[in-house]
């Protein structure tokens, strides 16, 4: 049994066992998130053979969740990576993942962080602006290198999704417009120091339906077959991730339903020769780590009940940040009326997780789910809140276990600083 389910009793289970037992296995006070990566390799198996072919990739999105132990496993299942720093190329490069299979993001890249993407030999750098051509052409030359770039596009594709996450509109700050694509093209294709290896685009993330990803694709498609019909020369069309997954408001289709209509879509376009390039990175994960946090105190009040839980807006800040609703059950019984509004101790309305089902009287601990992307990631020590433990979970046991670095630590630091 993988990912997140419930025994007869009502007991919360990740990868087939008790989360409460996995708690004591790994020796970590709450707050802590745990992660299946059995869970998470089948995630990669499933992408992978929806492109069904070894010269496609999919690109992990490192940023979704970079430990070491998530990113060894997508890498052994036979992933790539999308990165956008230097300290997430090094992760990426240190798990074993294929240069070959690897992209460098980000709409500003400083110079020590595109030497180190030339030099380790990534499939390509991603441009997000005509400016930064030259820059890399300058990095290439000094190196003796010939850099690959691919080009990231802005189709105008806008897409129902928060605005913080939605980039492929013209005003968003990612990618060069369709507009700009020919200038950054002929800029490219006259330096010898330049490689013009793909192509795509990325319109933003929790994609509910097939159709948004495969209107940005279209657009990909259509400006990859134009370059090869001048005479220009392409490796890869790289459609983006994005794909939402279900937080509990219903079911969303599966990635590999957005891979398969994406392939079919380059093929039908003649593009067949071409390697596909995805970058998924929260389907991958979110479905498959949770927070467990314990609860602290209850206060009722004229309107209501509210349960103070360990873990905060510093620890999960999607909710604060996004409006995020993520599902917070008790771990030891099944979710029952009535609800509580469920809060963190940190000193902002903002952290405040919503209203959520634990029953009669507050349970000891609670499980937050789907947080295994966004999550430890986004972290902070807001409040001096020291970062929280993770735990890592295979065949139904801890296989690893990353601490919290503790409260000490944090006083050491702020008193030294
Ligand atoms: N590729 C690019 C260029 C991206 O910018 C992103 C995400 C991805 C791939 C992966 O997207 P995914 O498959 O994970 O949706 N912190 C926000 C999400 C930010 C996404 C940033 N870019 C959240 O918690 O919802």
């Amino acid at each position: 049994m993988s990912g997140f389910t419930r025994d007869a009793a009502g007991r919360a289970m990740l990868g087939g066992t008790l989360i409460r037992t996995l708690l004591e296995a790994a020796g970590v006070s709450t707050p802590a998130y745990l992660y299946d990566l059995d869970a998470i390799e089948r995630e990669a198996r499933d992408m992978l053979a929806a492109l069904g072919d070894e010269r496609h990739t999919v690109a992990y999105a490192v940023k979704a969740n970079s430990a070491g132990s998530i990113v060894r496993t997508v890498a052994g299942a036979g992933a790539g990576a999308e990165v956008v720093s230097r300290g997430e190329l090094e992760v990426a490069l240190g798990c074993g993942v294929n240069p070959n299979r690897i992209l460098a993001s980000s709409v500003g890249k400083a110079d020590h962080e595109l030497d180190a993407a030339i030099a380790s030999g990534i499939a390509a750098i991603q441009m997000e602006s005509v400016e930064e051509i030259s820059r890399v052409a300058a990095r290439a030359r000094a190196l003796g290198r010939v850099a690959p770039l691919s080009f990231r596009m802005n189709p105008g594709v806008t897409i129902d999704t928060h605005a913080h996450v939605a980039t492929g509109h013209e005003d968003a700050k990612f990618g060069i417009s369709l507009a700009d694509l020919g200038a950054a093209w002929d800029v490219a294709d006259r330096d010898p120091s330049l490689r013009v290896a793909g192509v795509g685009a990325h319109v933003g993330s929790t994609l509910k339906q097939v159709s948004s990803y495969l209107d940005s694709a279209r657009v990909v498609c259509r400006v990859a077959r134009e370059r090869l019909a001048s005479g220009k020369t392409l490796d890869f069309v790289d459609f983006g991730g994005g794909f939402g997954i279900d937080y509990g408001a219903g079911p969303i289709p599966r990635p590999a339903e957005f891979l398969a209509a994406a392939r079919r879509l380059a093929e039908g376009e003649g593009l067949g020769a071409l390697r596909i390039v995805v970058e998924p990175g929260r389907s991958m994960v979110a479905p498959h780590g949770v927070l467990v946090a314990g609860v602290i105190q209850e206060k009722r009040t004229r309107n209501g009940r509210w349960a103070f839980i360990d873990a905060a807006m510093n620890d999960l800040i999607r909710p604060a940040l996004y409006g995020a609703r993520h599902r917070i059950e008790p771990l030891d019984r099944a979710p029952a009326a009535p609800a509580w509004r469920v809060a963190g101790p940190v000193c902002e309305s903002a952290d405040d997780f919503g209203e959520h089902a634990l029953g009669e009287s507050v349970p000891a601990h609670v499980v937050i789910r789907d947080a295994g992307a966004y999550g430890f990631v986004m972290a902070s020590e807001y409040n001096g809140r020291p970062l929280p433990a993770e735990v890592f979970i295979s065949r139904g046991s801890v296989k690893s276990v990353s601490p919290s670095p503790g409260r000490d630590a944090w006083v050491a630091r702020r008193l030294s600083a």
